[in-house]
């Protein structure tokens, strides 16, 4: 009850917000292929192509810009941006990096999109795997070395600008992918991989079990030179096995996370480690194009923040709501319609309340 009822209050929070001064984000194109409509999303790969960043000189390369990298010239182009702003605009370089691929990625494929939805993703796992809070998969460690190996060639052979802050969800699946993408990479001193766990980078709270989080002392022992964020409760709070967030909620939350960010940290380069729906978020927050990302995959964003004065800023966010499912395996499953696409064994009509098997653990 209590769960639920924090959660009614997130919603409510987010539904309407006036403000006498908001930020407006928006994404700076022309840097980076990704931000260009004619790239392909579903065959782009972010480490056969410098991370997208687009072979061009810059008005502001200097008379040493031939033995400098691409990434050093546009690490200068990001420097003069900055020191030429406006004091009411920020500059940030966003990396955005989805976790590896986890238990829930791999069961969804495994029982197909209807039956995970209708049914499995209720659970906390089957006989043989667990998805509630997923860990990585082998595939998904895999995706993080390729990460890592990535990164590694950046700084080495580009000189890249590594992340002065790194954030991470809560979630395990994207602790983890955090931990072996940066970890034991030749970071400068001043810029040690050291990320802070915030709770608004959490994916989309849907009723699966793989969007509850593990309590905060099993992450720490899990992860003991990560940080909390200020105020970080030792059970979650938000997850309610029975409501699941609306886009436009999760954009309101993903936008209070940002000025959040925005409002505090001091750095242009800043890695988030998060998920595809909550990305998907934050790219529409961000306003980006559209771009889903395979697991493991990451986004480079360059961030125009500008604080406006006097206005109401209506972020309109729909409450929470209940999901279809079905209390045994479904039979057969169809994409959308009212009962969410479950087709129930024996004709028996889908439910929105939680019944065994799908005790909300604590
Ligand atoms: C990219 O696509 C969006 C949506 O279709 C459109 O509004 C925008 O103008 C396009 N941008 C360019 C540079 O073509
Ligand atoms: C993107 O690539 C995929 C896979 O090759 C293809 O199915 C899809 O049609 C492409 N999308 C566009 C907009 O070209
Ligand atoms: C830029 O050029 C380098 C070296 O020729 C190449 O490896 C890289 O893929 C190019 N990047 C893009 C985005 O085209
Ligand atoms: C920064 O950009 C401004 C405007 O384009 C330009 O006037 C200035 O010379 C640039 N500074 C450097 C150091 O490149
Ligand atoms: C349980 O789900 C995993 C995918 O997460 C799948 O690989 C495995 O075969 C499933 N086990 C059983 C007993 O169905
Ligand atoms: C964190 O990464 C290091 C280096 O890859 C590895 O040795 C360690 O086991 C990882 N810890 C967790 C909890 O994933
Ligand atoms: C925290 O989570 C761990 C792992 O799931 C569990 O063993 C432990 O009992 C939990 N602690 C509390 C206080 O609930």
């Amino acid at each position: 009850m209590v769960r639920l009822s924090l959660a009614l209050v997130l919603s409510q929070v987010a539904s309407s917000v006036s403000a006498s001064a908001y930020i407006q984000y928006s994404t700076i194109t022309g840097y980076f292929l990704q931000d260009d409509n004619s790239t392909n999303a579903t065959t782009f790969d972010y480490t056969a192509t410098n991370f997208g960043l687009i072979n061009q000189t810059y008005p502001t390369d200097g008379a040493n810009a031939a033995s400098l990298t691409q990434w050093q010239r546009f690490a200068g182009l990001v420097a003069n941006l900055t020191k030429t702003a406006p004091s009411n605009v920020q500059y940030k370089l966003l990396f955005l990096g989805r976790h590896g691929e986890g238990w829930h990625n791999a069961a969804e494929s495994y029982y197909g999109t209807p039956a995970w939805n209708c049914y499995w993703s209720l659970l906390d796992g089957n006989a043989t795997a667990t998805w509630s809070d997923a860990h990585l998969t082998d595939n998904g460690i895999a995706q993080a070395q390729t990460a890592h190996a990535f990164w590694l060639s950046r700084i080495q052979q580009e000189k890249i600008p590594t992340p002065q802050t790194y954030y991470t969800s809560p979630l395990y699946r994207c602790l983890s992918t955090a931990n072996l993408t940066f970890s034991g990479l030749p970071l400068p001193k001043d810029r040690p991989f050291r990320p802070t766990i915030k709770a608004l980078l959490r994916e989309g709270i849907s009723e699966h079990t793989c969007d509850r989080r593990s309590n905060r002392t099993y992450i720490h022992v899990q992860f003991p030179t990560y940080k909390f964020e200020p105020g970080f409760p030792e059970t979650d709070q938000l997850w309610t096995g029975v409501t699941a967030e609306t886009s436009t909620a999760q954009d309101a939350r993903s936008k209070t996370l940002l000025d959040g960010i925005f409002g505090a940290d001091k750095s242009t380069y800043i890695s988030f480690t998060s998920h595809s729906g909550e990305i998907a978020s934050l790219l529409r927050v961000l306003r980006h194009r559209a771009f889903s990302l395979s697991t493991g995959a990451a986004i480079p964003v360059l961030v125009r923040a500008e604080k406006v004065a006097a206005g109401t800023s209506t972020v309109s966010a729909q409450p929470w709501t209940a999901s279809p499912h079905c209390t045994v395996p479904p039979v057969s499953s169809v994409s959308g319609g009212a009962s969410g696409g479950c087709v129930c064994p024996g004709g028996v009509a889908p439910v929105t309340t939680m019944l065994p098997p799908f005790a909300a653990s604590a």
